[in-house]
């Protein structure tokens, strides 16, 4: 694993006062201001809401270039591993660092396969939930509740660390196609240990006991194909979320909890499922795609485009670019005609060419087009972002086991710049006004 390298220093002047802090660079050449020292000799702490200008950690898994849209798991260009590689390989690539030699990816496989079921008493959970309860929701307390009947998660020892992470590898899709089946009140229909892992998944989503399933094998390589594209990130918001609650040296089940609490929201995760609803709505509403363009640009409105945008990368985002061509094929040989992928076609070319995310430089972000492949697989809308979290543990896992592993490791713990009252006095309710 390669470290920082130092790279001279700066100077930096407060209130009459010089410091210097070391600069660091990266494997990539990302230059870094060390500012461990900061607040010791100089009184001052960084203030950066949203963390724009803030590395939280150094990290060996993922690299981003977002200006030139480059996304590399531990040094593998992202194309090449949709196309080649299959999602537990690349769960592996994450975790352990290096692509695994056959009979590694043999015993990585096969723990993951034989860690697929969960406690009978955790079927019962799934009555508790109304049958309108998201499955984000029923996933994240699901997960959490993961550490009730593994305990020994809570004692990190390497060998419970690696346990833990082949049980949660496995139990996370059982526990999301069983969400599933309970929400369209279905028998859940268990893991098959002779399946591979996709398969498996799409088994225990659309079989029944009536009769047999028939796996696509197209609709299974684009799956799989999507987890790997979400499998990791880099420091995200749910990655952070995930460090920040592991760094407490909170277990891993409580970790991928609050992580998928994060991905949630509209903003991360939630977006692929914000798409097709704002794609729906386009499409029911008859609405004309440059007005919608117009209403987006509107600040008033409250509308963004959805699927556009990304904090880090200001050129087309790799997975989107994967995803487009991906939704084009999958659709062509299922012989699917989506009016969805239309609008979104024209609203990517009606946006491409518009000053206001030119400017902003706005291009299509991972979301824009994997939820039209997850319809056509028929993954239903309210189960998007739960196929994105799937897709994203094997990146939690291998950032929280890198967190776990790195030397000094500290409890993750911001400053604040506090603008409240200053002291006053208690006032006796009776002297209130
Ligand atoms: N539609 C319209 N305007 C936008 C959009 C959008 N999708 N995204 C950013 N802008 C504008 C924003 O209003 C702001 O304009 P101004 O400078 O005039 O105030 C400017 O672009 C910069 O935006 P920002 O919100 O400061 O950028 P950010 O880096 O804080 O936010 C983002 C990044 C992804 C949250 C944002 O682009 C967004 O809300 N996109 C839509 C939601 C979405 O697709 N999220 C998925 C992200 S990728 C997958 C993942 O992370 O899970």
């Amino acid at each position: 694993m390669s470290t920082l390298q130092p790279k001279g220093d700066a100077e930096l002047k407060i209130q009459g006062k010089t410091v210097r802090l070391p600069l660091v660079e990266g494997s990539e050449g990302e230059l870094g201001l060390d500012i461990a020292r900061l607040r010791s000799e100089t009184g001052a702490i960084t203030l950066d809401p949203g963390y724009v200008n803030t590395g939280s950690c150094s990290s060996s898994v993922t690299y981003i270039d977002g200006e030139r849209g480059i996304l590399r798991y531990r040094g593998y260009a992202i194309d090449e591993l949709a196309e080649k590689s299959s999602f537990l390989e690349t769960s592996y690539l994450l975790i352990y660092g290096k692509l695994p030699a056959r009979r590694e990816l043999e015993v990585f496989v096969d723990q993951i396969t034989r860690h697929s079921m969960i406690h009978e008493d955790m079927k019962r959970f799934f009555n508790g939930y109304p049958a309108t309860a998201h499955p984000m929701s029923i996933l994240s307390s699901m997960v959490c509740s993961l550490s009730s009947y593994y305990p020994d998660c809570m004692h990190n020892s390497p060998e419970n660390r690696e346990l833990n992470i082949y049980r949660i590898l496995s139990k996370i899709s059982t526990i999301a196609a069983f969400s599933y089946k309970k929400s369209i009140g279905q028998p859940f229909v268990g893991p098959l240990n002779r399946l591979g892992y996709v398969d498996n998944f799409l088994n225990m989503m659309f079989a029944v006991p009536a009769e047999s399933y028939e796996i696509n094998p197209k609709a299974s390589r684009a799956l799989e194909m999507i987890l790997v594209l979400h499998a990791d990130h880099e420091q995200n918001c749910s990655t952070s979320t995930v460090r920040i609650v592991g760094s407490s040296l909170a277990n891993l089940y409580a970790c991928v909890s609050a992580g998928i609490c994060a991905l949630w929201g509209p903003l991360h995760g939630g977006a692929n499922q914000a798409v097709i609803e704002m794609l729906a709505d386009i499409e029911r509403e008859g609405i004309d795609v440059a007005k919608f363009v117009a209403r987006v640009k509107d600040k008033d409105s409250n509308t963004r485009l959805m699927g556009f945008g990304h904090r880090v990368y200001k050129n087309f985002d790799p997975r989107a670019k994967i995803l487009k061509q991906a939704c084009d094929d999958l659709l062509g040989q299922l012989g699917i005609r989506s009016r969805q992928l239309e609008i979104a076609k024209q609203l990517e070319d009606a946006a491409l060419k518009d000053d206001y995310f030119i400017e902003r430089k706005l291009y299509p972000n991972v979301d824009f087009y994997s939820g039209i492949i997850l319809r056509a697989l028929g993954i239903p809308l309210n189960m998007f972002t739960v196929m994105f979290a799937i897709g994203r543990l094997p990146g939690w896992i291998a950032q929280w086991r890198e967190m776990l592993s790195s030397p000094g490791l500290k409890i993750n713990r911001p400053r604040q710049i506090y603008t409240g009252p200053n002291l006053r006095t208690y006032v006796p309710i009776e002297q209130r006004v």
